[in-house]
Order: structure tokens, then C-alpha cells, then sequence
């Protein structure tokens, strides 16, 4: 998006893993690098927005003129989201979130003793259906990673968390996705939807900020 185009705008970005704790020394997490979300904080920045990035554990520069929160677990991102989004005009979330966390974090190291190990998860709040709840809350973009169906999961998930927009990626595709330079996208809205083809990242963010901008204009009649 040209320069100027988000200008007065607040717009609130995740990005990147969450960190469940099982224990002082070991955690569970993913594979997402950050580089999608950062990519689109920088893009939604140089187009004149104000930008908030809620990041996961990454080892990414911060975007020049971003305002950037650090958190670890999915609680940490859904509290830091939720105390963002207040004023946000629009919410785009690139987080690769832990669906479920250890029940009970141990205090002490886990020791090795059994041949079997059993551990019990529970469900982590889901961040963007909170935001997507909100009454008159941000217009609010999606990602799906998936590695079937793409398109009938990320529709599913489009009408199920109540959202504006949603980006899928086919996380099968190899050189795309998780921690790679490049990405394509395939972005549904509730009139139509359109492929982003292979790119890299940074190119990506702008070309779907442009969709953005005009669904969120479409939508607010402006
Ligand atoms: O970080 P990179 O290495 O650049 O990789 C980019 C990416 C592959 C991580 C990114 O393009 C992507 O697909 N992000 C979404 C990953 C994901 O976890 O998708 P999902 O289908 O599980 O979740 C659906 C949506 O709900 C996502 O917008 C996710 O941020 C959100 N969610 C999920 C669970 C949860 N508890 N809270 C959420 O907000």
C-alpha cells in the first residue's frame, strides 16, 4: 500500500510462537519465525499506521516505528491483545498460538523414571475469536495454516471465529510458511476471496495490506 494509505490508523499485529512451560527448563512450541507477522508490522507501518506488534519468543529487529510487546505464552499474548486492542482499528493475527498448554506446570525439573511419560493439556484461550467477540472491536484478519483443504478449512474458520478476512497458507508447500523467507497466500472475505501467489514475505504483507484496506474501507464505508 502506497504511503499515507493507513494514516490514523491502529493497527495490532502477533506474531510469531507461543512457549508453553512444562517444567523450569522445558517448554513446547512451533516453528513460526515471526517473519510473516514482522513483515506485515513494517509494511502497515511505511503505509502510515500505528502499529502494535505482540511478538512471541523471536529473534527478529524491531520494525523502525513500531511499538512492540514481548510475551511468551498464549495467556501472556491473549492478555497483552486484549489490553491492546481498545483503540486498534484492525487486528491481523500471524501468531502460530499453542492450541492447548500443560495442565499443571512442574515446579521441579521432571526426572526421568518410567518408560512412558503422560502428560495432560488444556485448551489456551483462543486470542483472535476473543478480539473477533468484542462489540464494536477492530475489523479482524486471520491466518490459517493448514495442510489439507485449505480452502474449506480457512472458510470454516472465517464464519466460526466471526472474522473479516482470513489469510491461508498450505503449510505442505515446501520453501513457504513457517520460517521461510517466502509465502503465498490465499485470502477469503465474505463476498469473494483471492490467491497471493509465491513472494517473498515483505512483498506478500504489502499486496495483502492492500486487501485489507479495501475490505476494511468496504466494510466502514469510507
Ligand atoms: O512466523 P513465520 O515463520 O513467518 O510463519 C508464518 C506462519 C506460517 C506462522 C503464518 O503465515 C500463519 O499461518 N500463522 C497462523 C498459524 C496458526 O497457528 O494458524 P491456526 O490455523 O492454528 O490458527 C488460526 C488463527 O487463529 C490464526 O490467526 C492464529 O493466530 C489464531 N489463534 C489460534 C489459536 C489461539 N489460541 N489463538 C489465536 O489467536
Amino acid at each position: 500500500s502506497a504511503a499515507g494509505q493507513f494514516a490514523g490508523k491502529h493497527i495490532v499485529i502477533t506474531a510469531g510462537p507461543t512457549r508453553e512451560a512444562l517444567d523450569p527448563v522445558r517448554y513446547i512450541s512451533n516453528h513460526s519465525s515471526g517473519k510473516m507477522g514482522f513483515a506485515i508490522a513494517e509494511a502497515a507501518r511505511a503505509a502510515g499506521a500505528s502499529v502494535t506488534l505482540i511478538a512471541g519468543p523471536v529473534t527478529l529487529p524491531t520494525p523502525a516505528g513500531c511499538t512492540r510487546v514481548d510475551v511468551l505464552s498464549a495467556k501472556d499474548m491473549h492478555e497483552a491483545c486484549m489490553a491492546a486492542v481498545g483503540d486498534a482499528d484492525i487486528f491481523i493475527a500471524t501468531a502460530a498460538v499453542a492450541d492447548y498448554r500443560a495442565q499443571d506446570v512442574q515446579s521441579q525439573k521432571i526426572k526421568k523414571s518410567n518408560d512412558e511419560l503422560t502428560l495432560t493439556f488444556v485448551k489456551n484461550p483462543d486470542i483472535l475469536a476473543s478480539v473477533s467477540a468484542l462489540s464494536s472491536g477492530p475489523f479482524t484478519v486471520g491466518f490459517a495454516a493448514e495442510s489439507t483443504n485449505v480452502a474449506d478449512y480457512a472458510r470454516d474458520k472465517l464464519k466460526r471465529k466471526n472474522l473479516d478476512m482470513i489469510a491461508a497458507n498450505d503449510i505442505t508447500a515446501s520453501g513457504l510458511g513457517f520460517n521461510s523467507d517466502n509465502n503465498a497466500l490465499h485470502v477469503f472475505w465474505a463476498q469473494g476471496d483471492k490467491q497471493l501467489s509465491a513472494k517473498p514475505k515483505k512483498d506478500l504483507a504489502t499486496e495483502l495490506l492492500g486487501i485489507v484496506l479495501e475490505r476494511y474501507q468496504y466494510k466502514n464505508n469510507n
